[in-house]
């Protein structure tokens, strides 16, 4: 940029040093070619106007591209809070895969139902989950598609359930690091953007622990986190404030039960009701009981109810439909996309059956380039569902994912 511009922007920043207008100008006119001077007028821009949340999310961004995290974490607004310590409870792990084993069996006898699996679920008719596999679940292929790297080691044969994941060597521990931390401030700055309350609360949700094997990285200032802790926190905080107090949230697909464990601890008036594939119950039932104990239930046969101190129900999807409660939000994140459209349909009766008032989802809304390694089978704009919600907020996710928050019509 010619200097002559940069001189005239000064002057105007200069000249009315009550207005962020002069190093608004300043900082755009900079961005590309100096951005040291760039975060210099930004962050001229912040101490003058305070309030401008436009103002800060330009430091933001400049700081996240200049990769100075450490000051892009400072510069974030907000009070971190603390939370209970986790517990951790006695798991009847015999009993987990016993209850494996009948889910299958129902899942064979009900194969026309609009829940089972789709194409790109189907190998989860065969999981082999046995007592060793369920106790370092996370370093196992039967927890699949519900980790992202670095949690799963990139390039770890797909299926192969006879290793487990291993150790991450030095190097690899450091360059996770690195990911995680820059994932962290990505969706701590979303956090920001979204201008959600229970930011405070972030940094207490995304500490993770190895229970069930989970490979975690210790961050600066932080401590141990994993990828699923960093996206899971980032739900809870996001959901949070759409619970009204003793609200019920369905989460549709939770994989492990991530979401629901820190949603818990942030909001111990609230219960989940935990939907999933038969090895996906298992997991979850197994999981948030290790950290909540007696308050998980299953709700596994007709006749089974919730009963006082219940806080996770965790429910066959066909039991959904009769169960006698009603849900404040359905929640489905990274789910939905790998559904068919008998899945689709069969989900939006049973949210409708529940008088489900508000969804929230994050989904893929785009095919990858690669049809053979595309796992999403309908994008998120044409869930047939969606015709009974408005949408209220959208928002892009990395791209080629959208961020739902809907209120049924
Ligand atoms: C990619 S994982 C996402 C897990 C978790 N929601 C997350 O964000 O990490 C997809 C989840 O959707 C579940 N799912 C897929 N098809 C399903 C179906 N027909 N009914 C219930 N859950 C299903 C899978 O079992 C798995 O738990």
């Amino acid at each position: 940029m010619p200097d002559s511009t940069s001189n005239s922007h000064r002057r105007t920043a200069v000249d009315a040093p009550g207005s962020i207008f002069g190093y608004d100008r300043l900082m755009i006119a900079l961005a590309g070619d100096d951005p040291v001077q760039a975060i210099r007028a930004a962050r001229c821009a912040c101490v003058i106007d305070p309030a401008s949340r436009r103002a800060r999310q330009n430091l933001m961004i400049l700081l996240r591209d200049a990769g100075r995290w450490d000051e892009l974490r400072a510069a974030i607004p907000r009070q971190s809070r603390r939370l209970p310590p986790r517990r951790s409870h006695p798991v009847d792990l015999d009993a987990g895969v016993a209850r494996y084993g009948r889910l299958l069996d129902a899942m064979t006898s009900r194969t026309t139902e609009g829940w089972t699996p789709s194409r790109v679920e189907d190998s989860k008719h065969r999981f082999p989950l046995d007592q060793s596999r369920l106790s370092l679940f996370r370093r196992s292929e039967v927890s699949s598609g519900t980790q992202t790297i670095p949690d799963r080691p990139p390039g770890f044969p797909a299926l192969d359930f006879e290793r487990l994941y291993p150790d991450y060597t030095a190097s690899e521990r450091l360059q996770a690091a690195d990911l995680l931390q820059q994932q962290y401030l990505g969706l701590l700055a979303r956090l920001y953007r979204t201008a959600t309350p229970a930011i405070d609360f972030y940094d207490a949700l995304v500490v993770d622990d190895d229970r069930f094997g989970g490979r975690t990285v210790d961050l600066p200032g932080l401590g141990p986190v994993t990828a699923k802790s960093l996206q899971s926190a980032y739900y809870a905080c996001r959901i949070a404030p759409m619970l009204p107090r003793g609200g019920v949230m369905l989460e549709i697909g939770g994989g492990f039960g991530a979401l629901a464990a820190r949603l818990l601890a942030l909001r111990p008036d609230v219960t989940c009701v935990l939907t999933d594939l038969p090895v996906n119950m298992v997991l979850t039932h197994t999981y948030l009981t290790s950290l909540y104990g007696d308050a998980v239930t299953g709700l596994w046969e007709d006749g089974d109810l919730p009963g006082a101190g219940h806080r996770a129900l965790v429910v066959p999807p066909w039991r959904l439909p009769g169960l006698p409660l009603r849900a404040d939000l359905a929640v489905n994140t990274m789910s939905f996309q790998h559904m068919d459209e008998r899945n689709h349909a069969f989900y939006g009766d049973a949210m409708k059956a529940l008088g489900t008032k508000w969804l929230f989802h994050v989904n893929r809304n785009e095919h990858i380039n690669d049809p053979a390694t595309d796992t999403m089978i309908v994008t998120a704009e044409r869930y047939s569902f969606m015709a009974d919600y408005e949408v209220v907020d959208r928002r892009d996710f990395d791209r080629k994912w959208i961020e739902i928050v809907a209120r049924a019509r």
